[in-house]
């Protein structure tokens, strides 16, 4: 199986910090949360930089199952989203901030298909170009960028909405609007999101690849 380059970007960073530390003293869940902001702040600019905590250790085991049933899958609407970040103890302005995470990036038709071809609160020039990357029928692992700009972190994600005025969209509209206001929202949610029950102390352990749990 081809493995994806992100996994051979964190073998790297991996080797580097343990030579420079002379044993593995830092956990892999600490290099993701590095890489992740360093990569934010690296296309989007000095404004989204924002300060990690660190000291997580990382799990002995993995879960699909636990992964299922955590993260919100793409056929999540609204309130359902409003209901699975609220059990991670985030709130709605968590889930709007961090949904401009996808400031960066693309997604497989077959994640989005049932949007662009049956949702109806959905701007029609938009559907229709993002029908043509995917159709009705194949194309299953075609990629669309989320905004028009997949490799810069800025605020064009948010430009595109239809407002009712609701508490949702007021912040949608400030984002599209206010970079500064984006870059530091977002960082402080980041923060947070990366603060959800890390593994500290005794728990967990140290993983000497980040592929794997440690044999013991
Ligand atoms: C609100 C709940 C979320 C849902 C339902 C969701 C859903 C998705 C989906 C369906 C994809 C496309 C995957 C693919 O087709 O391969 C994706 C990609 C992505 N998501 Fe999310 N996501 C959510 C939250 C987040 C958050 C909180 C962040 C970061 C702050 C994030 C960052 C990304 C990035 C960077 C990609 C692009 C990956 C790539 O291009 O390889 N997402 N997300």
């Amino acid at each position: 199986m081809k493995t994806p380059k992100s996994f051979e970007v964190v073998d790297q960073i991996k080797a580097a910090v343990t030579k420079a530390c002379k044993r593995d003293v830092v956990s892999c869940a600490d290099i993701l949360a590095i890489a992740a902001r360093d990569s934010v702040a690296i296309l989007g600019g000095k404004q989204y930089w924002y300060q990690v905590l660190l000291g997580r250790r990382d799990s002995r085991f993995a879960s699909r199952d636990a992964a299922n049933t955590n993260l919100p899958p793409p056929f999540f609407n609204f309130s359902q989203l409003i209901k699975n970040f609220k059990s991670h103890g985030l709130n709605l302005k968590d889930l709007v901030v961090l949904s401009g995470g996808h400031t960066i990036g693309f997604s497989k038709c077959t994640n989005f298909r049932n949007r662009i071809y049956n949702d109806t609160n959905i701007d029609k020039k938009f559907a229709a170009n993002l029908q043509k990357t995917c159709p009705q029928i194949g194309g299953d692992n075609n990629l669309a960028p989320f905004d028009s700009t997949p490799n810069k972190v800025d605020t064009s994600f948010y430009k595109l909405f239809k407002g009712d005025g609701s508490q949702s969209d007021r912040l949608v509209q400030l984002y599209s609007k206010n970079s500064y206001a984006f870059a530091y929202d977002f960082g402080v949610s980041m923060i947070k999101m990366g603060n959800l029950k890390p593994l500290t102390g005794k728990k967990g352990e140290i993983r000497c690849n980040c592929r794997k749990v440690n044999k013991i």
